[in-house]
């Protein structure tokens, strides 16, 4: 799943299929600026994907059920691994901006969560655990390739928060004083769904912008945006070297 300004993943894969999400039923179309709205499976390398290359938030006024309707759709296609990207502030002052950050655990501070309501017990138990909600072999996997590539190998809390408008400094003192090392406005609902079926998930930030107050400056999309463009090679290169081991993971984990 590709966050913001990060599609262009889906624009290299092979025998590619393209699905624009109008075309699927109880698909939620993005509407912020740097998404595109399709589905596409295909392969990176010899890796069999499916990508969706665009997502929906929450901030855009979309239930959490709708959110994680693609999620569910790949659990009953068979994916058992996934790789959610996204665009975040970094709270942690160590980053720096374009810094690529491996997801360890997260927060959420959305308020929402996509599993209230009725249990569909055909996708997964009432209570799931979260305790490993990001698997620790992709992790390291994802870290060892960082490396490999010359990418400083970093891991970090996410900080889900419903957005749109960007944090406070106020805020951001908080997010860091509990733990949070990254802030976003998305992937906690696609993680919460992912873990609930049973998926094992791996989650990577582009750090775009560094969080509000720590530079005297004000954040902006646009500046969103002009860092994955900016990242966007190294990004690139990260998943396509992970996707192949994990996948090889995938056969041998529950
Ligand atoms: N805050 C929240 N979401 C974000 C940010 C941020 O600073 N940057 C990119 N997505």
């Amino acid at each position: 799943m590709l966050g913001s300004g990060l599609g262009a993943f889906a624009d290299g894969l092979t025998d590619a299929v393209r699905i624009p999400y109008a075309q699927i039923p109880s698909f939620p179309r993005s509407t912020a600026v740097g998404h595109a709205s399709q589905f596409v499976v295909g392969k990176s390398g010899d890796v069999p994907v499916a990508v969706l290359q665009g997502r929906a938030h929450l901030y855009e006024g979309y239930s959490p059920e709708e959110v994680s309707v693609p999620t569910r759709v790949l659990g009953r296609m068979g994916v058992r691994a996934v790789v959610l990207t996204n665009a975040a502030g970094g709270v942690n002052l160590d980053y720096g901006q374009g810094a690529l950050v491996v997801i360890r655990d997260h927060i959420n501070l959305q308020g929402r969560n996509p599993l209230v309501g009725a249990n569909e017990d055909r996708f997964g138990p009432r209570f799931p655990d979260m305790t490993y909600t990001y698997t620790k072999s992709y992790r390291e996997v994802a870290l060892e390739e960082a490396k490999k590539l010359g990418i400083p190998p970093r891991e970090g809390v996410y900080a889900g928060v419903l957005g749109p408008s960007f944090e406070t400094p106020a805020e951001i003192r908080f997010l860091r004083t509990i733990g949070a090392d990254l802030v976003g406005m998305s992937t906690i609902p696609e993680a919460i769904a992912a873990r609930h079926m049973g998926m094992n998930v791996l989650a990577i930030s582009c750090v775009t912008n560094m969080a509000a107050g720590i530079l005297d400056q004000p954040l902006s999309h646009e500046e969103v945006l002009e860092t994955t463009a900016r990242v966007m090679g190294q990004f690139i290169a990260l998943l396509r070297a992970v996707l192949p081991r994990i996948s090889e993971l995938a056969a041998s984990i529950e």
